[in-house]
C-alpha cells in the first residue's frame, strides 16, 4: 500500500482523523500536547527542547508546558497563538490518530474549514470559566457542515473551576441547547485539564461525580462509521502528461472510489468514453488503483480530456450543471456581494467566472436559527445559490467531501474569500439552452455596415460622463452609424428603479446594465454606457460578458475636487450635509481603472476634443472609419 494511501484510509479500524478547534486561550495546544506527552509519542529530545523552551517563554511556571510540543513555529510561541493547520499524529495499543490542529482566532476560520475537511470527529474545546460562546458554535457549525457527525465537548480547565459539578453541568446544558440544529450523531462531553492530565488519559479522582470516559479511552473506542465504502469512482485529472509523443497519460489522486485495468471511463458530462490500458505509478504499474492514489491513468483511445475533467465510470455518473445550491462560509474581510463575479475551483477545475445569485439565508449562529439576508460578512454562514460560467462535474457534499466541496477566490487579490459545500444541483439552468438566433450578430451588423461595440464610461459623478457620451453619440449618428446611448440616471428611472446605491445594488445595477448592452451589441449597434460603475470587478465582468475585443473602457478622469466644485445637480452639496447616504466620492468607493482603454484628463479641457479623443480611438480599433 502507498502512503498516500494510508494517508487515506479515513474510516479504517485502526485510525481516527480529529480536529481540535477552540479559541486560543482554551488550550488546545496543551491537550494536543497531553496527548502526544502520555501517549509516548514524544522522543527524548524533543522532550529536552520543550524543557528548554518552557524555562524560556516561561508560560509553565515551572512545569514542562506541553502546549510548546505543539506550537512548532518560533512567531506562533511569540504571539501565543496557533497559526496554521499542522497534522500531528499518535498512536495507543488500539488506534493510530491523526489531529488537525486548527487555530481559534475568528479571521483563521478558513484554516479550520480545510483542516476539517476530512475529519471524522471533532473536539470542541470549552473553557470551563467561559462556558460556551459565540465561536464555540460557530466552529460547531461548521464542523456539522463539513460532514462531522461526532464531537466532544471538552469542558477544559476544570482545575480553575475547582472541578465543580454544577459548572460542567450547565455548560452541557447550553450546549445541548443550541446543538439540536447540528447533524452530530454523538456529543460527548468530557470534563479535563489538559495541564494537568485529569480525565484526558485517565479518570480522575478530582471528578468523581463524573462517570463518564476518560477522553483517550472514548477516542479509541467511539464508533465512526467507514466513509469512502463503496462510493462511485470519481478522478479529477490534475493535469496531462505527455513526455513523448507515444504516450499520453492522466495524472492525478483518486478522490473516491477504485479503477482497474480494463474498466470502462468516461468524462464526467460528456460522451468521451474509452477502457483504462495502465495504471503507472512512480513505483510500478498497478492493476487497480483506489482513494487516494496518486496515479498516471493511460487509455485505450485517444479522446480528449483536459485539466480540471472528472474521469468516471459510465454507471455512476455525477452531476453536471452550472447551477447549484451549497453552504457556504464566507472568508473575505469584504462582504461577499450576490452578483460579483469570482472565480471558482472544485477538485481541479477552475472556473474562472461565477457568481453567488443569491442568498436563501444565513444561519444565525448564537441563537440557532435562519436569518433572511442579502449578503454575507466575514465568518458568516448561509445558503446560497451558485451560478458558474460553465457546467462542470461534481457530487453533493453529502455523498463525496472532495468532488462536492468548493473555494471561491477573489479574482483580484487571488485570496481565498469562501468554502462551499455543495447540497444540490439546479436544474432551472440545466433546462434553460441558449436558442441559436437564426439572424446571426454578423449579419445584423454588416447590414449596419459596422463593427458592433460597448463604449463604456467609468468616472465620478459629475466628472462629464453624460456630456462626453452625448458628443460621442452625435458624432456618430452623423457618420451614419446605429447607436444607442444607455446612461445610469436613465436605468436607473425604468430597469433598474428597484435598486440603490449600496454596493450590492450598484452591482446589480452595472450587471443588468451589461446583459442590455450586450444584448444591443448581438444586434449590430454600438452601444455607448455612461455608469459611475465604481468597482472594478464589475467593469471587467462586463468585458468578459460581451467579449474583450468589443469593449472600450474609457476612464473620465476628473479630480473629485472639480467634480465637488461643479456639482451639476447639487447631489455633492446634500451629500456632504449627511442629506444623501453612500455617495461615491463621499462616504463611498470609487476604484479607478489602472489600465482604461481610453484615459481622458478632463482639468482644463472642453467635452468636444475629449468626444474626438474617443472617437479617434474607435477609429484606431477599426470600429468606425475615418471622421469625414
Ligand atoms: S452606479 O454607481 O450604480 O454605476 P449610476 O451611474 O447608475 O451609478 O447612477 C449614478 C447617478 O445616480 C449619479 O449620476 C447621480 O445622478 C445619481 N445618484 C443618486 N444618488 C447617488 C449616490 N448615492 N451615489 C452616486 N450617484 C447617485
Amino acid at each position: 500500500m502507498s502512503l498516500t494511501r494510508e494517508f487515506a484510509a479515513i474510516g479504517s479500524k485502526d485510525q481516527l482523523r480529529l480536529l481540535t478547534c477552540g479559541s486560543v486561550d482554551d488550550g488546545k495546544s496543551t491537550l494536543i500536547g497531553r496527548l502526544l506527552h502520555d501517549s509516548g509519542s514524544i522522543c527524548r529530545d524533543q522532550l529536552q527542547a520543550v524543557a528548554r523552551d518552557s524555562a524560556r517563554y516561561g508560560t509553565g511556571a515551572g512545569e514542562i508546558d506541553l502546549a510548546l510540543l505543539v506550537d512548532g513555529l518560533e512567531a506562533e510561541r511569540e504571539q501565543g497563538i496557533t497559526i496554521d493547520v499542522a497534522y500531528r499524529f499518535f498512536t495507543t495499543l488500539r488506534r493510530s490518530f491523526v489531529v488537525a490542529d486548527t487555530p481559534g482566532h475568528e479571521q483563521y476560520t478558513r484554516n479550520m474549514a480545510t483542516g476539517a475537511s476530512n475529519a471524522q470527529l471533532a473536539i470542541i474545546l470549552v473553557d470551563a470559566r467561559k462556558g460556551v460562546v459565540t465561536q464555540t458554535k460557530r466552529h460547531s457549525v461548521i464542523c456539522s457542515l463539513l460532514g462531522i457527525r461526532h464531537a466532544v465537548l471538552a469542558v477544559n480547565k476544570i482545575d480553575l473551576v475547582d472541578y465543580r459539578r454544577e459548572v460542567f453541568d450547565r455548560i452541557v446544558r447550553d450546549y445541548e441547547a443550541f446543538s439540536s440544529i447540528l447533524r452530530f450523531k454523538s456529543v460527548v462531553a468530557v470534563p479535563i485539564s489538559a495541564r494537568f492530565g485529569d480525565n484526558v488519559i485517565s479518570r480522575s479522582v478530582k471528578t468523581g461525580w463524573y462517570r463518564g470516559p476518560c477522553l483517550l479511552n472514548y477516542l479509541e473506542t467511539v464508533d465512526v462509521q467507514r466513509e469512502n465504502v463503496g462510493q462511485p469512482f470519481r478522478f479529477p485529472v490534475q493535469w496531462v502528461n505527455r513526455p513523448s509523443p507515444d504516450f499520453r497519460g492522466y495524472a492525478g489522486t483518486v478522490a473516491s472510489g477504485s479503477v482497474a485495468v480494463g474498466d470502462e471511463i468516461m468524462v464526467a458530462g460528456s460522451d468521451r468514453k474509452s477502457v483504462v490500458k495502465e495504471i503507472v505509478t512512480y513505483d510500478g504499474e498497478l492493476a487497480c488503483a483506489g482513494a487516494g492514489d496518486a496515479v498516471t491513468i493511460t487509455l485505450s483511445d485517444e479522446i480528449d480530456i483536459g485539466r480540471g475533467d472528472v474521469m468516471v465510470k459510465p454507471v455512476e455518473q455525477p452531476d453536471f450543471a452550472d447551477h447549484f445550491a451549497a453552504n457556504l462560509i464566507w472568508m473575505g474581510q469584504e462582504a461577499m456581494i450576490p452578483g460579483r463575479s469570482y472565480a471558482f475551483r472544485i477538485s481541479t477545475r477552475s472556473i474562472s467566472l461565477g457568481s453567488i445569485t443569491s442568498v436563501k439565508y444565513k444561519v444565525d449562529v448564537d441563537r440557532g436559527g435562519h436569518l433572511a439576508a442579502r449578503t454575507l460578512s466575514q465568518n458568516e454562514i448561509g445558503f446560497c445559490n451558485i451560478e458558474l460560467a460553465v457546467p462542470t462535474a461534481f457530487d453533493p457534499y453529502e455523498a463525496n467531501r472532495l468532488t462536492g466541496s468548493f473555494i471561491i477566490i477573489d479574482r483580484y487579490t487571488n485570496e481565498t474569500v469562501g468554502a462551499g459545500m455543495i447540497v444540490f444541483p439546479l436544474s432551472r439552468a440545466a433546462n434553460v439552452a441558449w436558442q441559436p438566433l437564426s439572424v446571426g450578430v454578423d449579419e445584423r451588423a454588416a447590414l449596419k455596415r459596422q463593427k458592433p461595440c460597448v463604449v463604456w464610461f467609468t468616472g465620478l459623478s459629475g466628472a462629464g460622463k453624460s456630456t462626453i457620451a452625448n458628443l460621442l453619440d452625435q458624432k456618430l449618428l452623423s457618420m451614419s452609424h446605429h447607436t444607442m446611448l444607455l446612461d445610469g440616471d436613465n436605468l436607473r428611472r425604468g430597469l433598474n428603479r428597484d435598486l440603490g446605491f449600496t454596493e450590492a445594488d450598484r452591482v446589480e445595477n452595472i450587471r443588468r446594465a451589461g446583459e442590455v448592452a450586450k444584448l444591443m451589441v448581438d444586434s449590430g449597434l454600438i452601444v455607448i454606457c455612461a455608469f459611475i460603475s465604481p468597482y472594478g470587478a464589475e467593469r471587467e465582468m462586463v468585458r468578459g460578458l460581451v467579449g474583450d475585443d468589443n469593449f472600450i473602457e474609457v476612464f473620465v478622469d476628473t479630480p473629485l475636487g472639480e467634480c465637488m466644485r461643479r456639482d451639476p445637480k447639487g447631489l455633492y452639496s446634500k451629500a456632504k450635509l449627511g442629506k444623501l447616504k453612500n455617495f461615491t466620492g463621499v462616504d463611498a468607493p470609487y476604484e479607478p481603472p489602472v489600465d482604461a482603454d481610453v484615459h481622458l484628463r478632463t482639468l482644463g479641457v472642453g467635452p468636444e476634443p475629449l468626444a474626438d479623443a474617443v472617437l479617434s480611438s474607435l477609429v484606431a480599433r477599426g470600429f468606425v472609419g475615418q471622421a469625414c
